[in-house]
């Protein structure tokens, strides 16, 4: 059997961080996430007092979808890395938590964005088994043939809305881990607008200025159908 790497014990004051993000999202999410999330946030028995035992959440993680959480010390694995455990169902756990001045928003992926933000959805076999195929898409492409199919994953997986019941709803993993971007999401300064490969590809998204414009899916079939409408968009070069 593989040696895994063991999960991080974390310090007092890093799940005092995660208590206070808690505290200050928990709300926003319970109005305005999807079923998706909140059904997944129960599932997880995560709390507001401390940084949830990954080693327990792991065998969770086994029986509801057969996937695994592996922890890695990189603070922000490259994309390659990051397909290839997607792919093979492995989800990378950061051990790296934000410091208290970037509380509203960090541009770094940390272990709040990762466990907040993304298990939740990932506790969903439709949902899961997509993330999974989207890695294989990725896989199929050179990083740089690749870059817009990122753009993708970045305007659904982390910052897309969807429909449920006629409702406009938070669905990616960056809108549930950031108060920040949430708040500003809603605003009037951010144009929302049906989700369309058309639409995205011509936008450059930058991890470190907010959004103009935010895309709504309208099912979770769309969600499905969109890596590999990308694909049908870009033929391989090679
Ligand atoms: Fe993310």
């Amino acid at each position: 059997m593989e040696n895994r790497r063991p999960f991080k014990q974390f310090t007092p004051a890093e799940h005092r961080i995660w208590k206070m993000l808690w505290d200050r999202q928990i709300g926003n999410c319970r109005d305005r996430a999807c079923k998706l999330w909140l059904d997944g946030l129960d599932k997880l028995d995560m709390t507001a007092d401390r940084i949830p035992d990954f080693s327990v959440m792991n065998e969770r993680f086994k029986e509801l979808v057969g996937w695994e959480l592996v922890s890695t010390d990189v603070i922000f694995s490259d994309g390659q890395t990051w397909f290839e455990h997607l792919a093979r169902r492995q989800f990378l756990i950061t051990e790296y938590i934000r410091e208290e001045k970037d509380l509203l928003y960090t541009p770094l992926p940390d272990i709040w964005h990762d466990t907040f933000g993304h298990l939740p959805l990932m506790t969903d076999p439709r949902y899961a088994d997509y993330i999974q195929h989207f890695a294989h898409v990725a896989l199929r492409y050179t990083p740089e043939e690749r870059k817009s199919l990122g753009s993708l994953w970045w305007y659904t997986i982390e910052f897309g809305f969807m429909v449920e019941d006629g409702d406009m709803k938070a669905f990616g993993a960056g809108l549930m881990s950031s108060p920040g971007e949430m708040e500003h999401a809603y605003s009037d300064a951010v144009n929302k607008t049906s989700f369309s490969l058309d639409a995205f590809e011509k936008i450059s998204p930058s991890p470190h200025t907010m959004h103009n414009t935010l895309f709504i899916l309208d099912s979770m079939e769309q969600l499905e159908g969109s890596a590999e409408a990308w694909a049908e968009r870009h033929p391989q070069m090679a």
